[in-house]
């Protein structure tokens, strides 16, 4: 499985704190926006990413992430030049993609809670698989409709009447022909190549799967200043009550074995003294010295 970061877009919503770094750059609480659904990425498996931005922030995407190898991946990063929407990732990846099945994550979405991703992409066999996530606010996200038996009927676009509060998160798992099908959509009336339309053309094809997110797992998207704010607080509560980290790619690295212990040792020990390398260093290597003693 192959994994995609989408971090384009113009972060208007945000402005003016993208007039110097781009949205997913900002930070969510106490890490940037991007280590987020790079962590999501590591815990389901994903070794091989490649991460879209825009030419003037993928320097700072290098500048943050490197070639990968810290976190025992690799990253190999491509231009979105004008943002003309999700889908267009596809085509933009499509060498990256190879013949190979692909995750598509966009880079403001934060996921926290429970192994579900990570079971989705070792089932996943084929066709697509996306998820559904109840909401009070549906009409600003791809919604999907359910049948009573639990079967997705429909998908539509940030619709003016949605037909459930069942929002369609950033998170996306696609068969090869993810390519194929996007060649073929037609931009939308907002002039964009729309992930819905992929996921409308795999439902037509009866190749869909929404699975439900269920209660107690935590989705935020932080693409406006509010949302920024209540993604920050809620990292911040859940890190302080526990005493873990939420987003940290390096802990998921080695959790995920991709890392060893002798090479987290390393990467800790080139970190400047501070709260996350202090982090590191009691809850993630003491611990698993303690623990092979
Ligand atoms: C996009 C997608 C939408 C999805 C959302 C998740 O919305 O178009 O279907 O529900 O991401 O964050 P946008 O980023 O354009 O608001």
């Amino acid at each position: 499985m192959k994994g995609i970061i989408l971090a384009g877009g113009a972060g208007s919503r945000l402005y003016p704190l993208t007039l110097v770094a781009s949205k997913q750059l900002q930070p969510v609480y106490d890490k940037p926006m991007v280590y987020y659904p790079l962590t999501t990425l590591i815990e389901g498996g994903v070794r091989e990413i490649c991460l879209i931005s825009t030419p003037q922030d993928l320097p700072r995407f290098r500048q943050l992430l490197g070639d990968g190898s810290r976190f025992g991946l690799t990253i190999d990063y491509r231009e979105q030049a004008k943002p003309e929407g999700i889908a267009q990732a596809f085509l933009i990846a499509e060498s990256f993609i190879g013949q190979d099945a692909v995750t598509l994550i966009l880079g403001d979405n934060i996921f926290y809670g429970g192994d579900v991703f990570t079971r989705a992409f070792g089932e996943f066999k084929g066709g697509a698989t996306i998820f559904g996530y109840h909401v009070h606010d549906p009409e600003r996200y791809g919604v999907v409709e359910f049948d009573a038996a639990g079967k997705a009927v429909s998908i539509e676009e940030k619709p003016k009447l949605p037909k459930s509060n069942y929002a369609v998160p950033g998170l996306y798992i696609y068969d090869n022909e993810v390519v194929a099908i996007t060649k073929n959509l037609k931009p939308s009336a907002r002039g964009e190549l729309e992930i819905t339309a992929v996921n409308v053309e795999y439902l037509r094809r009866g190749a869909l799967r929404v699975q439900r997110l269920p209660r107690g797992f935590a989705w935020l998207d932080a693409g406006t200043s509010s949302s920024l704010h209540e993604a920050s607080a809620y990292v911040q509560t859940i890190e302080k009550r526990a005493g873990i980290k939420i987003g940290c790619p390096e802990e998921a690295a080695f959790h995920s074995r991709i890392v060893s212990l002798a090479q987290l040792e390393a990467i800790v020990g080139e970190m400047p003294n501070c709260e996350y390398r202090s982090y590191l260093e009691t809850e993630v290597v003491a611990e698993a010295k303690r623990l092979l003693k």
